[in-house]
């Protein structure tokens, strides 16, 4: 079987609320991901969303379809699909990085290396720092030394 990864964007539509809305989000997404092999990592910025997806290309697919038909967001951009051999988030059903809630340190280190305006970190258009802003995200959950 043909895993791959899905990388999309999308608006955020005022019918997902912040915090106990996404929290709920994350945790079912969390859940019917393991169910389906598939590993991601959802990035908000603002409105922004941007969502790494992995797995059997079929699961990729079909949640990518239910993904379009969201009304939490809108104006979905499909910015990269590929066939790959290794994740970038193995054992992560999904995880959650807001970027308006990080510590100050954080954020200001993103927002030297990434698009920013006034302090505020923007999801990068070019595909080379979308990659590494991916990674990025990923180090950020690892860490997360603010929550231990
Ligand atoms: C920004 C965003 C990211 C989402 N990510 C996932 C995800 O990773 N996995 C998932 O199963 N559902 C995710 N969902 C929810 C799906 O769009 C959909 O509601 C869910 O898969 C249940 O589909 P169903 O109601 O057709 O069964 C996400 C929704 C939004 C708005």
């Amino acid at each position: 079987m043909t895993n791959c990864r899905l990388i999309y964007r999308s608006t955020c539509t005022d019918k997902l609320m912040p915090n106990e809305d996404l929290r709920r989000l994350i945790e079912q997404s969390a859940e019917s991901n393991r169910q389906h092999g598939i590993t991601g990592m959802l990035v908000l910025s603002g409105d922004q969303f941007l969502q790494a997806l992995e797995g059997p290309s079929e699961a990729v697919n079909a949640l990518y379809a239910r993904l379009i038909r969201d009304e939490r967001h809108h104006d979905l951009r499909l910015i990269s699909y590929e066939p790959i051999q290794e994740s970038y988030f193995e054992d992560w059903g999904m995880s959650l990085v807001d970027l308006y809630d990080l510590p100050k340190p954080v954020r200001s280190i993103l927002a030297r290396k990434y698009p920013s305006k006034d302090g505020a970190v923007r999801i990068p258009e070019r595909l080379h720092e979308l990659y590494a802003f991916l990674l990025d995200a990923k180090f950020i959950c690892l860490g997360r030394p603010w929550d231990k």
